[in-house]
């Protein structure tokens, strides 16, 4: 009886293996004979059926359908196994003779670098580097800066205004000063510079553009004199453009100082002697600078008669136009990467 019941089995077991296609399948059919009750299995039991003289020639058939289980089993694994690792070998293949994706060089923004340069300079000496809003109150962008109702900065035609005349997108770095002025109480030192995006209504060319960038910087303290800016603007452009480079300061006018200047540095060109760049003066203006005047000190809460102070502001476009032979503004606004190749190769 159990003869044709094993001889069964094995039959079954015949077709099953001939035709499993995956692991899972295999394991079904482990479990459907060999699991606790699996068929397999289960012959164990029966040995109480068989006749004595039979038990031992039953229990070795059973070995045997088992040991041939397990054999068939593990071979059937492995050639599944097999065939999985070779198929994913063959789909992550890599051709070799495909050609290469070219990984263009990156650059550095020269306008970022020529900042972040400025802005290390002045942090060795103390200063802050602070953030004020490019949407501004006409209150801090003209009328705490000394700038009166009726100034020709205040014109339409000068001012992106956003709504009335009361906000505008800021035309310069130096409501900053106004703002750090007032946040600090009016009892405290103060050295802090700000870059940041600044607008006018210009008609974009080589030398305008609508947006900007400035730097602006204020210092307050007391007894700060035009002497404390003019050592504060050597160490700076010494550090920018080289150590030869010798600093000038010529009168001019802001609202918001007395007395204004102009900063110039000697021409890094030509060292002094006369050339394209510097119009042939030697000499070329790279920001406006001046004591803070005593109605703003006031306007922002500090007492003039106790505080003085220095203000600057420099155009980043421009030191960076100087400092990389760019000839055009919008150079640093239209995305053209063969410019920007341009200033890595600039940086050799
Ligand atoms: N805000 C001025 C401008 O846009 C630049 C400037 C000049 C800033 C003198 C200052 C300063 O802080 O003291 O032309």
């Amino acid at each position: 009886m159990y003869k044709e019941k094993i001889a069964e089995i094995k039959n079954e077991l015949k077709d099953l293996f001939n035709n499993v296609s995956d692991m899972q399948a295999l394991e079904n059919i482990k479990t459907e004979y060999m699991g606790k009750n699996g068929k397999i299995t289960l012959l164990n039991g029966k040995i109480k059926e068989v006749p004595n003289e039979e038990k031992k020639e039953f229990g070795m058939a059973v070995n045997e359908i088992r040991n041939e289980f397990n054999e068939k089993y593990e071979k059937i694994k492995k050639n599944l196994e097999d065939a999985e690792i070779n198929q994913k070998l063959a789909s992550e293949a890599i051709d070799i003779t495909l050609p290469g994706t070219t990984i263009k060089n990156g650059a550095p923004n020269i306008l970022e670098k020529i900042v972040e340069e400025i802005e290390s300079v002045f942090m060795s000496m103390g200063y802050d580097v602070v953030d004020g809003p490019e949407i501004e109150e006409d209150h801090y962008n003209f009328e705490l800066l000394n700038i009166p109702k009726g100034h020709p900065a205040r014109d339409a035609q000068d001012t992106f205004y956003v709504k009335d005349e009361d906000y505008l997108l800021r035309s310069q770095t130096s409501p900053v000063q106004a703002r750090v002025m007032l946040a600090s109480g009016g009892d405290k030192p103060i050295r802090m510079i700000c870059p940041g995006k600044t607008y006018r209504r210009d008609a974009d060319d080589a030398t305008h553009s609508h947006q900007f960038m400035q730097i602006e910087g204020l210092l307050v303290d007391k007894n700060v004199s035009l002497s404390d800016l003019k050592g504060t603007f050597d160490v700076v452009v010494k550090k920018l453009f080289g150590e030869s480079t010798k600093t000038r300061f010529r009168p001019s006018y802001y609202q918001f100082t007395e007395p204004s200047v102009e900063t110039d540095i000697s021409c890094f060109v030509c060292k002094g002697k006369g050339c394209s760049l510097c119009k042939n003066t030697g000499w070329i203006t790279v920001s406006g600078a001046g004591i803070v005047h005593p109605n703003v000190l006031k306007n922002c809460g500090y007492d003039p008669k106790v505080w003085t102070g220095f203000a600057f502001g420099f155009g980043a476009e421009r030191l960076a136009m100087l400092k990389y032979g760019i000839n055009d503004i919008r150079t640093f606004y239209q995305t053209d990467l063969r410019e920007i190749e341009n200033f890595d190769r600039r940086e050799d």
